[in-house]
């Protein structure tokens, strides 16, 4: 089939709302405005860029997305209360294109359970919500929560509802994970051929990956009639998480020869995409995580690379480049100028303000003083810390740490905070432990450490580390990542990025209401 809109498939991204429900997947608004940015530049159709209702911070973030982004639909899930559905309407005003997603649940043991609402209610509820969903916005999607379990009769009285009342978009979604794909696909088929109006709405999948199948039940929803496929970046999200984005794109890229169905998504753009939503989490992509795992497109065994070396497409069946993979590049060495940095600079996608572009370069100039060959991973590890840490209160200005076999470590660290210069010796039981130690002390907090993870950017000993620090406190869980050819100042710098991101959220908790 040719690439018309009859079979395009919209991708409505979920990364910032299902997937930051992820344990320990808090993101902070400037992380979320630059993941936006980038599902801007992979151009999916739909951001769902969070729940209005759920706090101050959400609000704001999905206000701001509305503001920042042009190109894609921007959207807020909202339950199906007035209030929330008011405060998402909100929030998406300012979008070009905004949209409400509301939705309830029509399973009997989730109506009965836990909403404890009589078929008859959960009805009268859709048509509330959604009639007050289309006061705000034209765009209005509606989706009966644990779709897969709920009673078929009810299904078709619940979809015909909110079509009635006036959604545009239908989502089914398989919210436990449970369905097969031959299910879902039929469950489909039934709602279309048997709710009257189903042919004003576009359906959609959302399916959850607790059984490993919600990228095959995705692709099933299609062969039912859907055209839309709810998603998340490297599949984070509630539990064992949602359908990745990059695993359905590339399957309805590589396969079209039986997957009649495109999207408009580029391609180049998701190992970035990845790298970035990786980074924000702390949720490291396993290496042999389908298309954007680090051995993804590795050959090791003798007999694949001379089969590549002769012809790639003996063993790949998609070329790295098509998802954003590039060899190892060197870029750069220390000779090289101010203008081709500012060059690479753009050419890695990065526009960076007068003072970020100085500080960038200087360090640049530094590691090329360390480290013989620059690469582009390098480039990106080096600005995406300097970016992350630019405006910080507290920041690491020095650090020298001695260790030895036979002893505990010492630290000593200088930093600023809030502009004043303080500075402390403390030990610890490595180097690790002593600096985090001397930071603690310096700062005057105890946050619960829950996570410390290292990984090179590049090759070879002299390659920077990058680190990535989950600290918790008072029940509030951040991430803080920093990079450095030094692993000790790496993860000194990850660990306050994480400490700055605690200071704003308490800051943002602590006004009561007046
Ligand atoms: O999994 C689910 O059912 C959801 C809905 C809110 C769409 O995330
Ligand atoms: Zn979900």
């Amino acid at each position: 089939m040719s690439h018309s809109e009859a079979n395009r498939v919209r991708i409505f991204d979920t990364t910032l709302r299902d997937g930051e429900q992820s344990p320990g997947a808090s993101m902070t608004l400037e992380e979320k405005l630059r993941i936006a940015d980038t599902l801007e530049a992979l151009k999916v159709d739909v951001i769902e860029a969070g729940f209005a209702i759920a706090s101050n911070g959400d609000f704001e973030c999905i206000r701001q997305i509305s503001e920042r982004i042009k190109n894609s639909t921007i959207c807020s899930l909202a339950r199906a209360a007035l209030g929330d559905i008011d405060r998402a309407g909100e929030a998406v005003k300012p979008a070009a294109q905004g949209r409400i997603h509301t939705f309830i649940a029509t399973s009997p043991l989730h109506m009965k359970v836990k909403l404890q609402m009589s078929p008859e209610d959960v009805i009268d509820a859709i048509h509330q919500s959604v009639t007050r969903a289309r006061k705000f916005v034209d765009d209005v999607e509606w989706s009966a929560e644990d779709a897969t379990r709920t009673e078929m009769d009810f299904l078709y009285k619940a979809v015909e509802t909110a079509i009635k009342a006036g959604a545009t978009t239908i989502n089914l979604p398989d919210t436990v994970g449970y369905a097969t794909p031959t299910e879902y696909a039929e469950m489909f088929r039934s709602v279309i051929k048997n709710v009257p109006n189903a042919d004003k709405a576009i359906f959609s999948t959302h399916c959850h990956n607790d059984l490993g199948l919600a990228v095959a039940n995705s692709l099933a929803g299609l062969e039912g009639g859907a055209l839309q496929i709810e998603c998340t970046i490297n599949g984070i999200g509630e539990r064992a998480g949602n359908a990745a984005m990059e695993e359905v794109v590339m399957a309805l890229k590589t396969r079209s020869d039986t997957l009649p169905w495109h999207t408009r998504i580029e391609t180049p753009e998701i190992m970035r995409a990845s790298k970035l939503v990786s980074t924000v989490t702390g949720f490291t992509v396993q290496n042999n995580k389908a298309i954007v795992g680090a051995n993804a497109f590795a050959h090791e065994s003798g007999i694949h690379q001379d089969g590549i070396l002769k012809d790639a497409e003996t063993y790949e069946i998609m070329t790295p480049e098509s998802v954003g993979v590039t060899k190892s590049t060197l870029t750069m060495g220390k000779h090289s100028g101010r203008h081709a940095f500012a060059d690479k600079l753009s050419e890695l996608g990065y526009e960076l303000g007068d003072n970020a572009f100085q500080e960038c370069f200087r360090r640049f100039k530094a590691l090329g003083d360390r480290k013989k060959n620059i690469y582009d991973e390098d480039i990106v590890a080096l600005v995406d810390d300097e970016v992350a840490t630019w405006s910080n209160r507290m920041q690491v200005v020095t650090l020298n740490t001695y260790t030895s076999t036979s002893g505990t470590a010492v630290s000593d660290v200088e930093m600023t905070i809030d502009g004043d210069k303080v500075r402390t010796v403390t030990y610890g039981t490595g180097p690790v432990d002593a600096a985090f130690n001397a930071i603690k002390e310096l700062i005057g907090m105890e946050p619960h450490l829950q996570l410390f993870q290292v990984h090179a950017v590049t090759h070879g000993t002299d390659a920077q580390a990058e680190c990535t620090v989950k600290l918790e406190q008072d029940g509030r869980t951040v991430n803080g990542q920093g990079a450095h050819e030094d692993t000790i100042t790496a993860a000194a710098r990850a660990y306050v990025s994480a400490v700055n991101k605690l200071m704003v959220k308490r800051e943002k908790k602590a006004p009561g209401p007046k």
